[in-house]
């Protein structure tokens, strides 16, 4: 086969440039795929998408040589096309112009797209690969091409290092997670659950760390929060102590959001999501301990107790009339991990964190001050029925230069989901893992 691109000396201009008015009146060079297409008798109307947004065009039959008009008929929605053109502006065109084309080239017929107007999600998520195209999953992905180099950029001016860890574990890291286990040369390993345990250690070296990776976790919950590979901004930060620890996260989670309004407003507006909701998340943060949970819980009729976990409908009761997130904090130890601070005010708890998303929608951060007493750590595993000498390295860390620390663990994917109301988390993800969905 022909090379389809070659060197160009042409300088194309993108959609959003002809949509945003820069070149009214002037002949453009556009290239981009069919997005739609309507022929009439002596003209083709064509929607050029590229990955800025849509424009209409029109190719009419005196305009173009007959080859260029034969192609336009019978090309299909989805080939690959370049073209010359010159913008007007148009009322009747979606975006306010129309492109009025004089040089027309099909560098691809496509063949028959799969994917038509009314299909199931079931079709729609098993064309995965080429259902991304469509108008809406683009603007989620670059809304969260946004909240990645947001967090970033809040981190790294933080004086935040980002780094590494490994995705092979011989631990586990989250108790009540499940693990995924590998055959690793005749040896059991397993997918990591968090990186926390890996990047405790490399704060002793950098102060203030992230990493931003996949945890995994064969969780059977067919839930519209749960993937089983689930996108993990982990942060660990030295001097930091639980307090220290919510001011970070209510700054984090301000940042992402604010610049997905500032950033990505077209996006937004076509997702049919109001920017002032992510303009209005601010610190402070509500608050409010485990204890005043369980207790609000109860007092709206929910059969919970003390020690219980707040799972799904708890969270749900606590936030659905709230706009402002919220952090619960102080849980019991017995439904939280071993390596969280011994709180002296009250021993049946850690001092730990789940930062709960507005109206309704639940978790999206676990954090805590961390344990630095190694003495504790061990008395802790044991407790929950663990060994220590599989923690030795992790323990370690707590003998030479212990150093109070905090951090926390976001999921990005659910952050994503509650930003754009979207209806299931899989719908955030360019290719979704869930208990059922392993393909494409
Ligand atoms: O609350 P989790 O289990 O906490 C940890 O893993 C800690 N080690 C993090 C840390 O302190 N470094 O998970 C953290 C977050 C949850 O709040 C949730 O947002 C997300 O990860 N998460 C999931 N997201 C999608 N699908 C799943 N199955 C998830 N499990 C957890
Ligand atoms: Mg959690």
């Amino acid at each position: 086969m022909e090379a389809l691109y070659t060197v160009s000396t042409v300088s194309y201009i993108h959609v959003s440039d002809v949509l945003e008015g820069k070149y009214e009146g002037k002949k453009v060079h556009l290239r981009g795929w069919v997005h739609r297409i309507r022929k009439q008798k002596k003209m083709v109307f064509v929607l050029l998408r590229d990955p800025s947004g849509v424009v209409q065009t029109v190719i009419k039959k005196t305009a173009v040589s007959e080859k260029e008009y034969a192609d336009a008929e019978k090309m299909l929605i989805e080939s690959l096309v370049t073209m010359v053109g010159l913008v007007k502006k148009d009322s009747r065109a979606e975006g306010g112009y129309e492109v009025q084309v004089e040089e027309f080239e099909v560098l691809h017929f496509a063949e028959e797209f799969p994917i038509t107007e009314h299909q199931s999600i079931e079709f729609l998520n098993d064309n995965r690969h080429l259902w991304m195209r469509s108008r809406a999953l683009t603007n989620v992905l670059k809304i969260r091409d946004e909240v990645f180099r947001a967090t970033r950029e809040y981190l790294r001016n933080e004086g935040f290092y980002e780094t590494t860890c490994p995705m092979f574990v011989s631990t586990m890291g989250e108790e009540g997670a499940e693990l995924f286990e590998v055959e690793y040369f005749g040896r059991k390993m397993y997918m990591t659950q968090t990186s926390q345990m890996h990047l405790e250690p490399q704060l002793f070296a950098m102060e203030k760390v992230f990493i931003l990776a996949p945890s995994f976790r064969a969780e059977k919950s067919r839930t519209r929060k749960h993937v089983t590979e689930f996108w993990h901004l982990e942060v660990e930060e030295a001097w930091c102590d639980h307090e220290c620890n919510l001011k970070r996260q209510e700054g984090l989670i301000s940042h992402m959001c604010h610049s997905v309004a500032q950033n990505r407003a077209l996006e937004l507006k076509e997702l049919k999501v109001d920017p002032e909701r992510l303009l209005a998340v601010n610190p402070p943060f509500d608050r409010m301990t485990y204890e005043e949970a369980i207790a609000f819980c109860q007092k709206a009729g929910l059969d919970i107790k003390w020690g219980d976990d707040i799972r799904a409908e708890a969270e749900e009761l606590l936030t659905k009339d709230n706009d402002n997130f919220l952090f619960v904090e102080y849980y019991p130890k017995e439904i939280k991990s071993f390596y969280m601070k011994y709180n002296p005010e009250d021993p049946r708890t850690y001092k730990n964190s789940d930062l709960l998303a507005p109206r309704g929608f639940g978790e999206v951060i676990g954090g805590s001050e961390r344990e630095t007493d190694a003495q504790r750590l061990i008395d802790n595993l044991i407790r929950i029925g663990d060994d220590p000498e599989k923690y030795k390295w992790y323990i370690d860390i707590r003998r030479y230069g212990s150093v109070q620390h905090s951090g926390f663990g976001v999921g990005m994917d659910r952050m994503i989901t509650w930003m754009l109301e979207l209806e299931h988390i899989r719908d955030s993800i360019p290719f979704p893992r869930t208990v059922s969905r392993i393909f494409p």
